[in-house]
């Protein structure tokens, strides 16, 4: 089988994790943390960074610092992941959907004024599938309706919008370092922000509230959503090598392109030009004339031993949220169409080209089987 994704672990990873369990250093407090947290946020350029337990618990603390009341709304794209959307809910939030653009797969940024009501607070765009949102509209919404940005870069490690990175593109910024991401901690996540208040209350969320001046006395209810010094280790082992990361991502690209643009029933990844896509996933959208759904493809493919995972799901389609009565009878056609014709093909960092040259070879042939 070639897997889906491989992550790539170096030598230096192994050497500040046997740091940490050689020095005993194996919770939430060491070096590597704060040294982790510092290295990534001076990478994308935002002045604090809090490392937390995943990237689901990034976007939760990050929308908490929205104090958000009841009827509160947040906008969001449908197609993406139900961290966003749950985010929004735990704190006592609204989520409102726009659609996907079709192209580029992230949110329809020419959807969102219309969706601003006077409860709107907060705009939450995702970078999906590593290609960056059209951020210029968004900052002119949130000027203009005094909106705060929450940026959802979990996807877009090293991707550029007009030649600034992901995840210096809002207020505040969430990251997920799970094993498939282009940094990786094994399980992860972070929160950025040049906010000095935002970045202290993210603090004191993810450690339960501690105060600093008397350790067991609380004046409000957080979590324990630390990342330990272990994972921090491995973080910022993968930080120092994140350009080839991002490199090898590039290369991906280049290569399945170049092998998959002749099939006319195949809608690969663009990249816009305004954007630096790094391609974290290598999705693809297939044509309903080739017969097939992606689920369809997926097993075919699966047959032959290459693993795919299908598109997102939108959040306008979840039974979770339907049962609440939200969403009833909201459409949105392109992330209807692509959750059911898109998947990604095998896009990990381990990925060689011997292993790329094969799924192309079988992607070629399942495709003209299905017809
Ligand atoms: C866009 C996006 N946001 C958030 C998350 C949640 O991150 P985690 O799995 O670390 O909780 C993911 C996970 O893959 C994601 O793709």
């Amino acid at each position: 089988m070639i897997p889906v994704n491989e992550p790539r672990i170096g030598p230096r990873e192994q050497e500040y994790v046997m740091e940490c369990l050689q020095t005993g250093w194996i919770s939430s407090e060491g070096r590597f943390i704060q040294a982790f947290e510092q290295a990534w946020a001076d990478y994308c350029g935002m002045k604090y960074g809090v490392a937390v337990s995943n990237g689901t618990t990034a976007l939760q603390l990050a929308v908490a610092c929205l104090d958000l009341q009841p009827g509160d709304e947040v906008i969001l794209p449908t197609f993406t992941i139900i961290s966003c959307a749950q985010a929004i809910t735990y704190n006592g939030g609204t989520p409102v959907l726009v659609d996907s653009d079709p192209l580029t797969w992230c949110m329809d940024v020419n959807q969102v004024e219309a969706k601003i009501t006077p409860r709107t607070k907060a705009i939450m765009p995702v970078h999906i599938y590593g290609h960056p949102v059209d951020m210029d509209p968004l900052w002119a919404i949130a000027k203009k309706y005094n909106l705060v940005l929450i940026e959802d870069a979990a996807e877009a490690h090293g991707g550029e919008y007009k030649g600034v990175h992901c995840g210096s593109l809002g207020d505040l910024s969430c990251f997920s370092f799970y094993a498939n991401k282009i940094v990786t901690t094994g399980e992860g996540g972070m929160v950025l922000t040049n906010s000095e208040t935002h970045a202290a209350r993210v603090q004191s969320l993810r450690n339960l509230c501690f105060q600093k001046e008397r350790r067991f006395y609380h004046t409000a209810l957080g979590h324990n959503f630390r990342m330990t010094n272990i994972q921090a280790a491995l973080g910022l082992a993968q930080v120092e090598n994140i350009e080839a990361s991002v490199e090898h991502k590039r290369w991906m690209a280049r290569e399945y392109g170049a092998r998959l643009d002749q099939y006319k029933l195949l809608q690969l990844p663009v990249e816009k030009e305004w954007a630096k896509n790094v391609y974290w996933m290598y999705g693809m959208v297939l044509d309903p004339a080739s017969g097939m759904t992606a689920a369809d493809f997926a097993k075919r493919l699966a047959g032959r031993g290459i693993m795919t995972r299908p598109f997102f799901l939108g959040m306008h389609e979840q039974p979770v949220f339907l049962n609440r009565g939200w969403f009833v009878n909201e459409k949105y056609p392109v992330a209807e169409h692509i959750a059911r014709q898109g998947l990604y093909l095998p896009s990990g960092l381990a990925l060689n080209m011997d292993q790329l040259e094969e799924v192309c070879q079988v992607v070629g042939e399942e495709l003209a089987a299905g017809q």
